[in-house]
Formats: structure tokens, sequence, C-alpha cells
């Protein structure tokens, strides 16, 4: 009886753009690129691409494979895998809870610069104290806040055909084509500096794409492991319960190792793309100090870049901000989904009234967060030594702490007590054969766990790098 209630992906795409739809997000277009710049450009690249066909691989397929086998919600399937494990499952559901309403803030504040780049108003993002301007205020950053829930909430409302499949269908070809588009344009850009040289796009893509091993040592390659093994859990959307609920409504005779392997593609070609879309441009209009600007690149440098290219940057910028936009959407829906998922298994209740329920809530905790840089803000310094206003302690909490704890009995779950075969069998129920199997075996029982235990220990402040 709940079986048939529950929904499903139409078919094989449908599935594999929403997962990519909700990999694809705020993390790649934003972190990943300031990341590669942080980590010497092309060493980054090889480390991250690495662990992609290793851990991000591992980690993926076990937790779709757990939803397609269990077809519940995270909140119940590890139960079903194991009676003793169900913790698991609450804690797992817990962490998009916790992410939706930073998540909605952030994808308010791309709306803002979406709406003032489309006026043409691109000149006053590139000011001085702009975004911290806007952020700091007490109604703008609610407003575009609520805007963007509302947004997500009525995708998720409309159901997993209508509302998240179809939307993904649509958004997610037209966001690769976007972003291939302005990557080309980076690509071609060219610009005289202070000191009167030409510095074109194409020199920034070298620094981009070539490793660089200078002044390399054991400590900063550890750091440049930890920070792709950050952003890869990060960026897959996996440890939060969310590829669980997708993989519950992938239908039985679907092929589970080709769709995990298109949506790991798909994933790391839009992060690459990203990166030879924003530091070309970067490099080119700021020079190597514009790419060390960390987490303000997109709200801050960027729009300088873009006010530095004139009436082009206008418009460059509104689809930029566009595609940062269906970017951030797709990734909040299924943030959303897996809280709906696992209220309406809990309590057997409505796709409409457990959406009311957390988007109500998302919306009290968003306005919260909003205000954390307004009349509610405050210094706290988190373990790791940064200082932290409410968005950065939910982050913190569900990303640092949460996720890999999350991954790492997930890992211990699979990997020794139903034993890696339970997954195997899983991926190859619909007679495909799944590729990688001693790697994956290897990687969940071993390998997967170490990693993140030394994420964690790199997060807690325990073992500094
Ligand atoms: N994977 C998304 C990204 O790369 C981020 C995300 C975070 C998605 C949290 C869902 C939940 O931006």
């Amino acid at each position: 009886m709940e079986e048939k209630k529950r929904h499903s992906f139409g078919g094989s795409i449908g599935f594999v753009l929403a997962a990519a739809g909700s990999a694809v997000g705020l993390g790649n277009i934003w972190r990943f690129p300031y990341l590669a710049a942080k980590d010497g450009g092309g060493l980054f690249l090889v480390v991250y691409i690495i662990l992609a066909l290793t851990f991000g691989y591992t980690l993926l397929t076990t937790e779709i494979a757990i939803g397609r086998k269990t077809k519940q919600s995270p909140l119940t399937a590890y139960t079903k895998l194991h009676d003793k494990w169900g913790f698991l499952g609450a804690i797992a559901s817990i962490i998009p809870v916790i992410i939706m309403p930073y998540y909605c803030t952030i994808g308010g504040w791309v709306v803002k610069y979406f709406f003032v780049f489309l006026t043409g108003h691109g000149a006053d993002a590139a000011q001085d104290g702009f975004f911290t301007g806007f952020i700091t205020s007490q109604w703008e950053p609610i407003i575009t806040f609520v805007i963007f829930l509302a947004v997500s909430a009525f995708i998720v409302f409309r159901g997993v055909n209508k509302g998240i499949e179809s939307t993904s269908k649509i958004i997610m070809p037209i966001l690769l084509v976007m972003i291939l588009g302005i990557a080309i344009f980076s690509l071609t850009l060219k610009n005289t500096n202070d000191a009167g040289e030409v510095v074109t796009g194409l020199q920034g893509f070298k620094i981009y794409i070539v490793p660089n091993f200078e002044g390399l040592t054991i400590g900063k390659l550890f750091t440049v492991l930890i920070d792709a093994l950050g952003q890869l859990f990060f960026s897959l959307s996996v440890a939060m319960g969310i590829m669980i609920t997708y993989g519950s409504y992938v239908k039985d005779d679907a092929n589970l190792g080709k769709s995990i392997n298109q949506i790991e593609i798909f994933d790391t070609v839009v992060a690459f793309l990203a990166g030879a879309m924003i530091i070309p441009a970067v490099y080119a209009f700021m020079g190597t100090e514009g790419m060390s600007s960390g987490p303000s690149l997109m709200f801050v440098s960027l729009p300088k870049v873009f006010a530095a290219m004139g009436v082009a940057g206008n418009i460059i910028g509104t689809i930029f901000f566009a595609m940062v936009l269906f970017a951030a959407i797709t990734s909040a829906v299924s943030v959303m989904e897996a809280v709906v998922s696992c209220i309406m298994d809990a309590f057997h209740t409505s796709r409409t009234k457990a959406g009311t329920i957390e988007g109500i809530f998302a919306l009290i905790v968003g306005i919260i967060v909003c205000l954390g840089y307004n009349k509610l803000y405050f210094e706290f310094k988190l373990p790791n030594g940064s200082t932290a206003q409410i968005l950065d302690i939910m982050d913190y909490i569900s990303n640092n702490l949460l996720m890999p704890i999350v991954a790492l009995a997930t890992c211990i779950l699979v990997g020794w007590v139903i034993k890696p075969k339970t997954v195997i069998e899983e991926v190859e129920k619909s007679g495909c054969k799944m590729g990688r199997k001693r790697l994956y075996t290897a990687m969940v029982k071993v390998i997967a766990p170490i990693f993140l235990i030394l994420l964690l220990l790199q997060t807690l402040g325990i073992m500094k790098l």
C-alpha cells in the first residue's frame, strides 16, 4: 500500500538530472574555483578527480543503492537495513533540516545579485562594502531569502515527477550551455593591467590547469587532500540523506551503475567549467591577488570583474547569476525533498502537509539566520579557529561535523555489518554489471573510513595542518 503511493522518477534521464541538480550547486560554482586557486590549480584538479573516482564514487553508490533497496526516506532506511542502526537515520535526517534555512539564505543573496545585474546596476555591486552592506541590512536579505525559499518549495509541492524531475530536465541542460558559454567567453578575455601589460584569460586558464609544484611539501599536499575531500563531500550531496531519498524514487529496472557514473561526471564537469569560467576572468582583471580572495570570490571579486567589462558586464553578470540561481535552486529542492520525504514516512502524512511544516520551519529559522548579520549579530569562535555567525555555525555543525560522522558510520555499516555485497547486489539487480567492485569493497571497508577520520580530526581542530 505504502509502496504504491511512493512516487518514482519517470526515467533514468530524469533521475540523473535531478541528482545532478542536487549535486551541482553553490559548491561547484563558488567553492570549487576558490579552492582550486588556493591549492595550486592543476594539483588540486588531479587530486580531486582521483578522489571523485574512488571516494566520491563509493559514497554516492552506497547511498543511492540504500535508497533504492529500502524504498524509504533516510529516517527509516537505516532501520530497514539493520534494526540496531536506526539512530543513524535520525542523525542523517537532521542534516538537511539544518542546511535548508541557511542554504536558502545564500540563495537569497544570489537572487539579489541577479536582480542587481538584470536591472543594469552591476557597477554598484562592484563598490567596496556593497556585499557587507547588503547582508547586514535588516529587510532585504529576508525578502530575497523568502523569494528563494518560495520557489524551491513550489517545486517540491508539485512532487517528484511534475516538480523535481521536470524542472531538472529543463534547468540542467540550460545550465550546462550557460556555463560552457561563459567559460569560452572567459578564455577570450584580454585586459591591460595597471603596469601596462596585456593579461589574457588564456594565461589564467594555464594557471588553473597546470599543476603548481612550487614549494610543495608533504604538509601542503595533505592540505590539498583534505580540501579536495571536504569539497567532494559537499559537492556530491552525500551523507545528508538526499541521495538516499532520490535513490528511493528510482525504479528497480534502472541501470544504477550507469546513472551513478553520469551523475559524477556531470558534477565534476560543471565544477571544472566553473573554474575555467571564473579563474581566467579574475586573473585577467585582478591578477593573482583576486584569485586568493577565498569565499568572497563570487559576491565581491566577480562583480568587480564584470564591472571592468563595461556594458557587456551587466549582460554576462545577469547570465552568470541566473545560472548560479538555477544551480542553487535544484540543490535547495533536493534538501527540502529529503526533509519532506522523512516527514511523510514518519507521520504517514501528505506531501502538502509535510511541505508546509518544513516550509514554515525553514522560514522561521532562515529569518533568524538572516538577522544573524543584523539584529542578532554576535561573534563565535569555532573549534577550527574561524569566527562565525549563525550561518557559519549551522554550516559547521552540518557540513563539518555531522556529515563526516554519518558518512563514516554508513561506511562501517555497509563495509562490516551488512557487507558490501548488499550494495553490489542492489546495483546489479537490474542485470547490469557493477564496475570497480574490488575498489568499492576496499574503499567502503577501509580507505574511506580512514579519509573520513582524518577529515573529522582536521575540522575538530585536533589535527592542525
Ligand atoms: N551539492 C551542492 C553543491 O555543490 C550543495 C548542497 C549542499 C546540496 C547541501 C544539497 C545540500 O552546492
